[in-house]
């Protein structure tokens, strides 16, 4: 939907902005997972972004980008693994509480 839009603007020469959604692991700009091209410079989404000039992105590189863990989910979800996410973060709370500051 971004590119279309940023596609169409382009020929109107509507200054554009979009919020690009790139996959984020760390968010301290020390990973990599979110690097986008922008204007061919490579930036990185969670620190220099997420906004960016709609018309500098390269939109087929982010979209394969964001396809980079597509096996892995997939097999995750015909395992029907639940997200451990929560269980870890009670885990860890409730290590937090039984050990003190
Ligand atoms: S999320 Fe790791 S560099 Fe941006």
């Amino acid at each position: 939907m971004m590119k279309a839009v940023s596609e169409l603007t382009r020929g109107f020469g509507v200054p554009t902005t979009v919020s690009l959604n790139a996959i984020m692991v760390d968010g301290t700009g020390m990973c990599g997972g979110c690097r986008v091209s922008i204007g061919g410079e490579t930036r990185y989404a969670c620190v220099d972004g997420p906004e960016f000039d709609a018309h500098e992105v390269d939109f087929a590189e982010l979209a394969d980008r964001l396809t980079t863990y597509r096996s892995f989910e997939q097999a995750a979800v015909a395992r029907n693994e639940a997200c451990r996410i929560p269980a870890l973060a009670v885990a860890a709370n409730r290590t937090a509480v039984e050990t003190g500051p």
